[in-house]
């Protein structure tokens, strides 16, 4: 076999591995055909393409890993954490955590099918654990460094509280502790905190505004959830943490909580059972879409003003009672049987949001109003039959 040929058989196994993009193995070749020098030449510039051919892919996935962030949510298989992920997935430039301990507050089953979407992303990882308990929250924070938690994970609902109200202090107030802690001793800058209207107890002035007293709570939960905007106001006093504190006013949506009013009632009529109604039908709710709240917690997780922020994230509309059943009856069409109850102990009569400060530093403004949001979720409990 002459040079020459030897020359083209170089030329072809070069640009064959180079088709393959297999680096060491061209690099072989490339070396083992050096026979003359046209050839040498003809290598070099093929070696040079090589390399570069080589080296982007390389530095693309390098720079893309550098400039993905890290983010945990906690609660992540919940109602609005799920929501959240599907958000953060779609970005396409986060690294997810979500710890969720899958509890049986309502359906473990319901929660897996919330992160059944998520777990074939590649920048998703799941962890199975409890936030009160240390040692695994502390090996999740010695592997992964991140830029920012969102808080969601909790013992939610206020008339549960009364029954349970060790519970819900030892998830709501220490498993906050234990994440502060966490971010303090990890160099966590950013930590989005859930809060709820229920904090704002038995104010007296509509709407509620931050700047209103939150000293009477009227339930364990209501007191749980003041005391985690507290503890968040001292890390980032005392450490630098920025903490967003998020008020949310009962949100609904698709996967809303099947113990929340919304979800209950449409699944109760829908069934032809008649719904607990406490009091007369009077007491009034801000209520507010799953998407709206998403705008909300996403602007936070963003925001860089004052090291500690509280926010209301509300519609601030407000619906009363009999105005929010009939709004279901005429969605699924079908009629609603009342079993009228008294009044709940821990239970407000009114929610309210003055969201104006959310609207200036957030730039949250909430687009869904009751009487479009209602029909979809009723849409969404249709196709799920949850
Ligand atoms: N949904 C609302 O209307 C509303 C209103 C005000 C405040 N909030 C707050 O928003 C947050 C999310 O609420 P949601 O409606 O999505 O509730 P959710 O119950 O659907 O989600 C909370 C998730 O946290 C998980 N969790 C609970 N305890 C845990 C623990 N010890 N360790 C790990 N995971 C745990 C649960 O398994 C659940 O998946 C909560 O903090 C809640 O208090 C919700």
């Amino acid at each position: 076999m002459g040079i020459q040929s030897l020359g083209r058989i170089s030329i072809i196994i070069t640009l064959n591995v180079l088709e393959a993009k297999d680096f060491p193995i061209g690099c072989v070749f490339v070396a083992f055909c050096r026979i003359s020098d046209r050839v040498v030449a003809l290598d070099a510039v093929l070696m040079l393409f090589f390399l570069v051919e080589s080296a982007v892919p390389a530095c693309r996935s390098i720079g893309y890993s550098i400039v993905m962030k890290s983010i945990l949510v906690t609660g992540g298989a919940g109602f609005i954490g799920s929501h959240l992920v599907d958000r953060l997935i779609a970005e396409g430039d986060w690294r997810v955590t979500v710890i969720d301990d899958l509890n049986d507050f309502y359906s473990p089953g319901i929660k897996r099918a919330n992160i059944a979407g998520h777990l074939g992303s590649k920048n998703y990882r799941f962890l199975e654990a409890d936030i009160r308990d240390v040692s695994a929250l502390a090996h999740l924070f010695a592997a992964t460094k991140f830029d920012c938690i969102v808080h969601l994970a909790a013992r939610a609902g206020v008339r549960p509280s009364l029954a349970e109200p060790r519970l819900y202090f030892e998830t709501n107030v220490t498993g906050t502790l234990n994440l502060l802690e966490l971010a303090r001793e990890r160099g966590v800058k950013q930590f989005v905190s859930a809060s709820s209207s229920s904090v704002y107890g038995i104010n007296g002035k509509l709407p509620f505004s931050e700047d209103d007293r939150i000293h009477q709570p009227i339930s364990p939960y209501a007191a749980t959830k003041a005391a985690g905007e507290l503890l968040c106001h001292t890390y980032s006093h005392l450490h630098d943490i920025r903490t967003v504190c998020l008020r949310f006013f009962t949100v609904y949506g698709a996967r809303q909580r099947p113990d929340l009013a919304i979800h209950k009632f449409t699944k109760m009529i829908s069934e032809g059972r008649p719904i607990p109604v406490f009091g007369d039908g009077s007491t009034r709710r801000d209520y507010t879409y799953i998407d709206d709240i998403i705008e909300g917690v996403r602007a936070s997780i963003d925001y860089d003003g004052s090291i500690h922020e509280v926010f209301n994230l509300g519609e601030s509309q407000t619906v009363e009672l009999r105005e929010l059943i009939e709004l279901i009856e005429r969605s699924l069409d079908m009629h609603a049987v009342i079993d009228r109850q008294p009044m709940q102990p821990g239970d407000v009569p009114i929610t309210f949001a003055d969201i104006s400060k959310a609207r200036e530093l957030l730039n949250y403004n909430p687009t869904t109003k009751i009487a479009d949001g209602i029909p979809k979720f009723v849409q969404w409990f249709r196709t799920t039959g949850i």
